[in-house]
């Protein structure tokens, strides 16, 4: 249990990290959204990730473009002897371009009703974007998952502006272990808001 929830907050976290240092105007957006909720020095808690859409959004952006589980291709007429594991290609479903539109632009603003998106929940089961897996072994932790990741991106952006460190550009190459880590881990260079 503590392994499965360790690896995979701080995995999502440092992808949410890259993607929002390659997307800048997504960082100032959901800092603009982070002070309007608790200000620029508030503490935040869970009750306020709650009331933090654009944050979920990216959050659900970063689970699409990103999390998967599992590289198994299923096709019609493949056999699938008695005794195997058989686990789901989110990967494959997250970048369907019939499901999703520019399934390879990280675009918040498709989780965001007001912005013309769906608002899609990541827990329910819904295949479209299941990166906790559905049914009888879904995630028991997806809430908990969730709640901290949020909470910890609000933070690092309530605090920080967040950029690339020019002797080690943001790679979003991937390799698949347990879960879908960064191939070249991530560096950023943080610099406190009160200096800027
Ligand atoms: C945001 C982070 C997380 C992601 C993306 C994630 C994803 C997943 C996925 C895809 C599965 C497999 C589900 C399936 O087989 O259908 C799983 C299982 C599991 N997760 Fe998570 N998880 C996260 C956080 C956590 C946390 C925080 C905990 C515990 C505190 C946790 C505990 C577990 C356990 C125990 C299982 C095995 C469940 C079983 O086999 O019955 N996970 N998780």
């Amino acid at each position: 249990m503590i392994f499965r929830g360790t690896d995979t907050t701080a995995l999502l976290t440092e992808w949410a990290m890259a993607e929002l240092i390659l997307h800048p105007k997504v960082q100032s957006k959901l800092r603009a959204e982070i002070d309007s909720v608790v200000g620029s020095t508030g503490s935040i808690n869970d009750a306020d990730v709650a009331q933090m859409p654009y944050l979920q959004a990216v959050v659900k952006e970063t689970l699409r473009a990103r999390l998967s589980n599992d590289d198994i291709q299923l096709s019609n007429g493949m056999v699938v002897p008695p005794g195997t594991t058989a686990m789901v290609n989110m990967w494959a479903i997250t970048h369907d371009d019939s499901i999703w539109s520019n399934p390879e632009k990280f675009n918040p603003g498709r989780f965001m009703v007001s912005e013309g998106g769906v608002d899609v929940d990541a827990r329910d089961g819904d295949l479209k974007l299941a990166p906790f897996g559905a049914g009888r072994r879904v995630c028991p932790g997806k809430n908990l998952g969730l709640v901290t990741v949020s909470l910890w991106i609000a933070r690092l952006l309530q605090h920080f502006e967040w950029g690339p460190v020019d002797s080690s550009p943001i790679d979003l190459s991937e390799v698949l272990k347990l879960s879908l880590e960064m191939k070249k881990p991530l560096a950023a260079a943080a610099t406190a808001r009160n200096c800027v």
